[in-house]
C-alpha cells in the first residue's frame, strides 16, 4: 500500500490527506493512487521482462475511464469482457488493434463491433474523450475464444463484414488455483475455455478458415491465484499442446497467460509477483526467443493495493453478542467479503498508535472485536466479521484496504443508496473521476414506460 500512508496520524493517499477528500466528496468513495498503478504496472512489466511480455489491463477490475486512460499511457493494452468495456477501453485511449476481447457469452451484436468498431458511443463521453470516425477505428486485436459455437459465430460475422480477426483459443488446462471456487475457472468443471484434450484436433479444423485466423492460445486459471504452482502446470499443458501443433506443422504465435497475479490483501500472505515470474520465464524463454509472444492479462496485481474505500461511520451500536460499527459502505460497495469471505484490512483514517501490521489481529493493546458492517437490509452485510480495531465512534472514518479492483466494478445499486465515487490522487492533486451515483440516474431508466405488447392484461403498466 504504498499509496497510502499516515503521517502525524492522519491516513494520507500520497499527499492528500482523506479526512479532506471525506469532507470534500462525501463518502462512500474509492481512493486510487496513480503513482502506485504506475508503481503496479512497472514492477509487473519489469518482472516479465525476460519473455518481454505485453500487458493488457483486464478492465473489469477497475474500469473507470480515468484509470483505463492512466494505463494506456503506461502502455499498457486493454483486455475486455463485453462491448462496453470495449467502448471504455477505446475511449480511454486503447486502439482496436491493442484490444483483446475475452468472455464467454460474446452476442453476436458485440462480435460485430469489435469487427468493425461500429459500436454506439455515449455522446457525452464522446465529447469529453473524443472518438475518431467509426470507419477508421478497425477491428480488435485478439478474440479470446471460448467454444467452437463461437468461433463459428466469429467466423460468420468476419465473412460478412469482410474482415479476418485474429483469436486465440482459451484452453481450460484443468489446474487447481487453489482460490474461491467462485473465482476458479481453469477446471474441468468451470465454464470456461475447451478441455485440453479437445483443443488440438478443434485448431486444426479452423486452422484455414476463411472468417478467422487462429493465432495461439489463451488461458485463465482463476482470480487470485495464491501460489506459483499452478501457472507453471498451466503453461506445462499450453507447450504441450504448442509442440503437438508444430508436428503437424502448425505454428504458434501467440501465448496468453491471463490474469489472476495475485496481491497482498494480509501481509505476506502470497509469494512476491517476483516469483511467479521466476518459475515461468525459464518454461517459456526458449520460445519467446523463437518468436512466441507472450501476453499477460492483469488487473488485481496492479490495482488491488492502489485503492482504499473511504467510509464514514454512522452509528456503533454494542449488542449483548456483538459490537457493530455501522459505517456507509458495506455490501453494495465492496462486495468481496459477503460473496467470497474476501478478506480486506480496515483502520481507523485518524489513528495516533503504531502503524498497524495489515493482519487478521494486529497485536496491540485496547483493541476491540467488532462486526464492520453496512447499512443494507442484510445479515451478509459485512465488510469484516470478529475484527480486532481500535474503540470508534460515530462521524470517525474508517479506510478499507485493497479495496482498488472489484471494488467498484461490483458495485451496485441495491437499495438505492447510489454507487459511490472515486477520486484519483497524483502527488498533491486529488480529482473526482467519477461523482457519486444519484437516484436520479437509477430512476431515468425507469421513469419512461414503453409498451410492449397490445394486450391489455401484460400492458397493464
Ligand atoms: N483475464 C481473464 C480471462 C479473467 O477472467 C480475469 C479475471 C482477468 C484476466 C484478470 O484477473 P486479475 O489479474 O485481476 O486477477 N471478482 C473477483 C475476481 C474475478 C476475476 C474475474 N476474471 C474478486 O473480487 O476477487
Amino acid at each position: 500500500m504504498q499509496g497510502f500512508t499516515w503521517r502525524e496520524g492522519v491516513l494520507h493517499a500520497e499527499s492528500v490527506p482523506l479526512p479532506e477528500i471525506a469532507e470534500a466528496a462525501g463518502t462512500p468513495t474509492y481512493v486510487y493512487s496513480a503513482g502506485s498503478i504506475r508503481a503496479g504496472y512497472r514492477r509487473l512489466e519489469e518482472a516479465f521482462a525476460p519473455l518481454d511480455a505485453r500487458l493488457h489491463y483486464a478492465v473489469k477490475s477497475s474500469p473507470n475511464l480515468h484509470l483505463c486512460r492512466l494505463l494506456c499511457e503506461l502502455g499498457a493494452g486493454m483486455d475486455v469482457v463485453s462491448g462496453g468495456e470495449m467502448e471504455r477501453a477505446w475511449l480511454a485511449g486503447a486502439q482496436m488493434a491493442d484490444i483483446v476481447f475475452a468472455g464467454v457469452g460474446k452476442t453476436d451484436e458485440e462480435i460485430r463491433a469489435a469487427l468493425d468498431g461500429r459500436f454506439s458511443l455515449a455522446a457525452d463521453a464522446v465529447e469529453v474523450f473524443g472518438a475518431a470516425d467509426p470507419a477508421e477505428r478497425g477491428t480488435v486485436g485478439l478474440f479470446n475464444v471460448e467454444s467452437e459455437s463461437e468461433l463459428e459465430s466469429i467466423s460468420r460475422l468476419g465473412r460478412e463484414l469482410g474482415t479476418r480477426p485474429r483469436a486465440c483459443l482459451r484452453v481450460n488446462p484443468d489446474v487447481d488455483p487453489h482460490t474461491h471456487e467462485y473465482t476458479t475457472t481453469g477446471k474441468e468443471e468451470n465454464k470456461f475455455g475447451i478441455d485440453a484434450d479437445r483443443v488440438v484436433a478443434l485448431y486444426e479444423k479452423w486452422s484455414s478458415d476463411p472468417g478467422i485466423e487462429l493465432v495461439g492460445f489463451h488461458v485463465h486459471i482463476g482470480s487470485p491465484v495464491p501460489l506459483v504452482e499452478p501457472y507453471a502446470e498451466a503453461v506445462e499443458v499450453l507447450t504441450t499442446l504448442i509442440d503437438d501443433l508444430a508436428v503437424k506443422g502448425i505454428r504458434v504465435e501467440v501465448l496468453n497467460l491471463g490474469g489472476g497475479w495475485p496481491a497482498e490483501y494480509s501481509e505476506g500472505d502470497v509469494p512476491p509477483l517476483e516469483a511467479y515470474a521466476e518459475r515461468i520465464v525459464p518454461l517459456l524463454e526458449d520460445r519467446t526467443a523463437a518468436g512466441l509472444r507472450v501476453l499477460l492479462e492483469p488487473g488485481r496485481s496492479i490495482l488491488a493495493n492502489s485503492g482504499v474505500l473511504l467510509t464514514r461511520i454512522q452509528h456503533v451500536k454494542r449488542g449483548r453478542a456483538k459490537t457493530f460499527v455501522i459505517c456507509d459502505g458495506g455490501m453494495h460497495t465492496l462486495i468481496r467479503p459477503a460473496l467470497y469471505r474476501a478478506f480486506h484490512f480496515a483502520w481507523p483514517v485518524v489513528w495516533h498508535g503504531a502503524e498497524p501490521a495489515k493482519v487478521e489481529r494486529p497485536q496491540l493493546e485496547d483493541l476491540e472485536i467488532c462486526d464492520l458492517v453496512g447499512p443494507i437490509c442484510e445479515t451478509g452485510d459485512f465488510l469484516a466479521r470478529d475484527r480486532p480495531l481500535p474503540p470508534m465512534a460515530r462521524g470517525d472514518l474508517l479506510s478499507v484496504f485493497s479495496a482498488g479492483a472489484y471494488g467498484m466494478s461490483m458495485a451496485s445499486n441495491y437499495n438505492d443508496h447510489g454507487r459511490p465515487a472515486e477520486v484519483l490522487v497524483d502527488g498533491a492533486e486529488a480529482r473526482v473521476i467519477r461523482e457519486r451515483e444519484p437516484l436520479s440516474a437509477a430512476l431515468a431508466a425507469e421513469t419512461r414506460v414503453r409498451k410492449l405488447t397490445r394486450s391489455r392484461r401484460l400492458a397493464r403498466a
